[in-house]
């Protein structure tokens, strides 16, 4: 008798024990779970996951900002952003930052799940694509961590910018998939990973977007040892970018040491980009672009050191300065150039709906172009040094053979391997 009290009362106590259990986020039906994972980072022991439980929707309505070191969470749910527009741009006006999830502290893991139905973020980009609405949009997730782990997060219709890493040092990412893929309007700025940070390696991801999947940009410290690798990128996606850099002439810019290897692209704009301001400071050095495979890509290989943007050009640069670009290596890339359909995606009709309207949406406007180019290098007079550029094997679609523009070669380059001409591209190396 007394035995089998004990043994209730023991299963009621595990009962308790698991339906409040600290380090599992309680979801309630139709109302913002954002302040139950603030008491439940309190409330679990530090060290252990906080899990956001699978099969279970949280509404995620109010922007989350968790500056916590030694924090793990676990993300076997899926997290739902709000689907009114008027309330996430309200919570976007009344944030700090303009993010929907954003960390700081040390030492953050967050791990999604492997189940494809579950570990989804959505954002529900698709009504606001459609709509064209462009307004206080959210910054879906900043991860300003010094010590971090992202790994298996599946991100949904992100309205407009995915990840950033901008200020991030000592950052694993893999394995993580960003689908912005739209079946109506275009999906503008859904840039896949912001990666201004240090000491970032970023691998294994899946991304279809309307902008740069991978961009190294500027701030203040500057932005070294980031390797991006492993990646299938595809959609209208703007593809591997560094820049824009030295918008700011007295802010030089400083990059180094960045590795973007094993990428394959599909239907982008571009595949390797270097973007700098006209009247740009700083340097950029020890840059590796390597086994990248194309299919019908407009620019596979492109950079300008005089980027002014058309609609905005702001004030007058102040002199002819650029942003140096020092040791590129742009080797082993095979595939074919979009000749047909060359240009960005947003343009569904033809002739293209904005080339009268909207001059900014133009990104593909280049003088000279033609949908041959296996390269565009526009360098500045000795502003580029130290480049090598080999084995390519990149075809038109049209057959004719592959050309190139080039305004100033490299200089001090032992092996550039290629010829500096507007005409044919003709390999010179080994
Ligand atoms: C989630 O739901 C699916 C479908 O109902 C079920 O097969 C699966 O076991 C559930 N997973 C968990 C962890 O409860
Ligand atoms: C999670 O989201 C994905 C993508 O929208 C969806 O396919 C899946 O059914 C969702 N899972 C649950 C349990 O609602
Ligand atoms: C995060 O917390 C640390 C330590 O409490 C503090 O120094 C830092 O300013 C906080 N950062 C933000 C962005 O709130
Ligand atoms: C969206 O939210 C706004 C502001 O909270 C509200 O006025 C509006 O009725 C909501 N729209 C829908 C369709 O629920
Ligand atoms: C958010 O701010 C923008 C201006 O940036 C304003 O146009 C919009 O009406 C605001 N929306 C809400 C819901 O507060
Ligand atoms: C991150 O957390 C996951 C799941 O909790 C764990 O498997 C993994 O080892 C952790 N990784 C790091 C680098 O702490
Ligand atoms: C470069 O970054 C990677 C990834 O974070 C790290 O493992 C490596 O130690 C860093 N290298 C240096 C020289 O700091
Ligand atoms: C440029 O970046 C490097 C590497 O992160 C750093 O050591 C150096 O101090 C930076 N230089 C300037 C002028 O900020
Ligand atoms: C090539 O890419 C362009 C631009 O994304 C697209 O319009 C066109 O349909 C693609 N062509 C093929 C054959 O997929
Ligand atoms: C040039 O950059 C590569 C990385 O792409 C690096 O291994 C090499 O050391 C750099 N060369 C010099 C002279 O710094
Ligand atoms: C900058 O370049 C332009 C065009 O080549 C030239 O007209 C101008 O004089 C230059 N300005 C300076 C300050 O060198
Ligand atoms: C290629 O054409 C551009 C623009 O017309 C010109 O500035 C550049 O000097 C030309 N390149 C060569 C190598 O002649």
């Amino acid at each position: 008798m007394a035995l089998s009290l004990l043994a209730v009362l023991a299963a009621a106590a595990l009962v308790v024990a698991q339906t409040s259990d600290p380090c599992t986020v309680i979801h309630s039906a139709d109302s913002d779970d954002s302040q139950a994972v603030y008491t439940t980072i309190s409330s679990c022991p530090a060290g252990q996951p906080i899990v956001f439980a699978p099969n279970t929707t949280y509404n995620i309505f109010t922007p989350l900002v968790l500056n916590s070191s030694d924090l793990t969470l676990s993300i076997q749910g899926n997290l739902s952003l709000p689907t009114n527009i008027t309330q996430v741009q309200a919570a976007v006006n009344a944030s700090s930052n303009g993010f929907w999830f954003y960390f700081t502290g040390s030492r953050v893991n967050v791990t999604g799940s492997p189940d494809p139905y579950n570990g989804w973020i959505e954002s529900h980009g698709q009504q606001w694509w459609d709509a064209s609405n462009q307004v206080a949009r959210p910054h879906l997730w900043g991860f300003a961590v010094d010590g971090g782990y992202m790994y298996s997060l599946k991100f949904l219709q992100p309205v407009a910018w995915t990840v950033s890493l901008s200020g991030a040092n000592n950052v694993y990412v893999g394995n993580i998939l960003i689908d912005a893929r739209s079946t109506g309007g275009f999906p503008f700025n859904t840039d896949g990973f912001d990666a201004t940070g240090s000491n970032l390696l970023i691998e294994d991801s899946v991304i279809w977007n309307g902008d740069d999947a991978f961009a190294v940009g500027q701030n203040s410290i500057g932005s070294t040892n980031i390797t991006f690798r492993r990646a299938f990128v595809g959609f209208q996606s703007h593809g591997l970018s560094i820049g824009s850099l030295g918008k700011d002439p007295a802010e030089p810019a400083n990059v180094s040491d960045i590795l973007v290897e094993d990428v394959f692209l599909e239907n982008t704009l571009y595949a390797a980009r270097f973007k700098s301001w006209a009247g740009g400071t700083g340097l950029a050095k020890n840059v590796m672009y390597r086994n990248i495979g194309v299919k019908n890509v407009t620019f596979p290989l492109y950079l300008t050191q005089s980027y002014v943007d058309q609609n905005s050009p702001g004030a007058l640069r102040v002199n002819n300065a650029s942003v140096l670009m020092q040791n590129f290596t742009y080797e082993n890339f095979f595939g074919d150039i979009n000749t047909f359909h060359p240009g960005d995606g947003s343009c569904v009709t033809d002739p293209c709906w904005y080339r009268f309207l909207l001059p900014v949406f133009r990104p593909y406007y280049e003088p000279g172009a033609d949908g041959t180019q296996a390269a565009i290098l526009r360098c500045n007079a000795n502003a580029c040094s130290d480049f090598t550029i080999r084995n390519v094997h990149l075809r038109p679609q049209s057959g004719v053979p592959a050309t190139i523009l080039c305004n100033n070669p490299p200089v001090d380059s032992r092996d550039l391997g290629i010829v500096c001409q507007n005409g044919t591209f003709v390999e010179t190396g080994q």
